[in-house]
């Protein structure tokens, strides 16, 4: 089949990558980004991702997927497309399906009849009966629309879609089924067929459910430090038993990334926007805007001002493994730290350029973490990178002008840093 993928960011560009590397089916990818396009028709990946260049580079070899601005081009014989576009928050919380709208008007313009298109990006339940009576309306021709939502994370991206947990169809006619199933052949993952309605619930009912456990933690770590308990022997207590599991048990500063708290936000406004209060998502939500800021809260507690005090911040993208930095927690505490006029430098090893379009020369961007760290009064860890959770007590006591140490990411042992002398907080964990 001809499968045409509109949007070439973390989830259009792996779908298609991956749908190509089956080698069943012939991919086109559009995108409104003409740079984007540019660097893709010359095999470079816009974004940062494990193990995307290498299959980039043998797809378009292979002349098994091309790229184009040209929605036209993209659009018109295709037998399947994917809008894979983003779906950011609006003020109010809700998702803004402008971008979606814009790709379902041109693919009425464009397409043939009978072509299926697919909605991948994260939608409220109930936008594909939207779009689907929208693109309906904008021709003559007659299209039917399903669900398949994404459940990808980044920096994992395409091992989760080649090896995915489990592909999600959302679906109200057999031929819809049939279809997205001939897509996925060569896929050796289990095919959940659902209606759309729950197909685009289940999305979020996902996402969320894993906020709501990252925001129990930070909420259970912050009891730990109150009452002397050790949050990382309460996970690890805690993981054994096979009905809580033994991932997502990780205190920390909160969560971030593109998803997460958009996901939680839009939830609880359907659900508000339908009469109803999701109690849990409101916590979760609250928890997080709180535990984004604990480090420099924490700071604070030691540090009389921040006035023109060197400080370090290391990791800036919102987990390891992506180049993105949407809603990452370095962004607040940068923006704390700028506010009380401290001289930040900072380094993450492929976040860098990413921050410097948010933040230009209102911070220092520092090639190496002994630059970051040397002359420092203060250093936050906010990304557990691998290069940042090797650091030994010894490279905060040899650069840093005063060796104190916010750790945001519990990488380092407690014991070992408080006895070399380092003023070492982390969170939820006692000596
Ligand atoms: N990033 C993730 O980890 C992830 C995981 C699962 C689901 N999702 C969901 O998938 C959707 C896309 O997320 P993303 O992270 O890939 O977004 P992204 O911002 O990385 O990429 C979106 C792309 O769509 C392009 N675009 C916008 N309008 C367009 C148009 N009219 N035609 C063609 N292209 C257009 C943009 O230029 C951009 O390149 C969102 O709804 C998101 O919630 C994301």
């Amino acid at each position: 089949m001809k499968v045409a993928i509109a949007g070439t960011g973390y989830v259009g560009l792996v779908t298609g990558v991956c749908i190509a590397h089956m080698g069943y089916h012939d991919v086109v990818c559009t995108d409104i980004d003409k740079d984007r396009i540019e660097k893709l028709n010359k095999k470079i990946s816009p974004i940062y991702e494990k193990d995307l260049d290498e299959f980039l580079e043998r797809e378009v070899d292979r002349g098994s997927i091309s790229f184009t601005t040209d929605e036209k081009k993209a659009y018109e014989d295709s037998d399947v497309i994917f809008i894979a576009v983003g779906t950011p928050e609006r003020t109010d919380g809700s998702a803004n399906l402008e971008y979606i709208k814009k790709v379902a008007k041109s693919i009425a313009k464009y397409s043939k009849s009978g072509c299926l298109v697919v909605i991948k990006s994260t939608v409220p339940v109930g936008t594909n009966d939207e779009i689907e009576k929208y693109i309906n309306s904008k021709s003559e021709k007659v299209f039917e629309v399903a669900s398949n939502p994404e459940f990808l994370a980044q920096g994992t991206a395409i091992d989760d879609t080649i090896n995915a947990r489990r592909i999600v169809l959302g679906v109200e006619s057999e031929d819809a089924k049939n279809k997205l199933e001939e897509i996925y052949k060569g896929f050796n993952s289990p095919i959940i067929v659902t209606n759309r309605r729950s197909a685009e619930m289940i999305k979020y009912a996902s996402n969320d459910f894993l906020a709501l456990k990252i925001s129990y933690m930070s909420d259970i770590a912050n009891l730990c430090e109150i009452v002397g308990a050790d949050i990382e022997e309460v996970a690890l207590g805690m993981s054994y038993d096979d009905r809580i599991g033994a991932k997502f048990l990780r205190a920390g500063i909160g969560y971030g990334g593109s998803c997460f708290p958009k996901d939680t936000k839009a939830l609880h406004w359907l659900s508000n926007s339908n009469g109803y209060e999701l109690k849990t998502i409101k916590a979760a939500i609250e928890i997080n805007e709180a535990q984004k800021l604990k480090l420099v809260r924490e700071a604070d507690k030691d540090i009389d001002s921040f006035e023109g005090m060197k400080v370090c911040v290391l990791g800036l993208t919102y987990k390891p493994g992506t180049d993105d930095l949407r809603e990452a927690p370095s962004i607040v505490n940068i923006k704390y730290l700028i506010e009380r006029n401290a001289e930040i430098h900072v380094f993450d090893p492929v976040g860098m350029n990413n921050m410097k379009k948010i933040f230009g020369d209102k911070i220092i961007y520092d090639d190496n973490i002994k630059d970051a760290l040397r002359g420092s009064e203060a250093c936050f860890v906010m990304t557990e990178w691998k290069e940042i959770r090797d650091l030994t007590p010894e490279i905060f006591l040899e650069n840093m002008k005063v060796p104190r140490v916010y750790d945001g990411r519990n990488c380092y042992d407690v014991d070992e840093m408080l006895d070399k002398g380092i003023k070492y907080y982390s969170i939820g964990r006692t000596r």
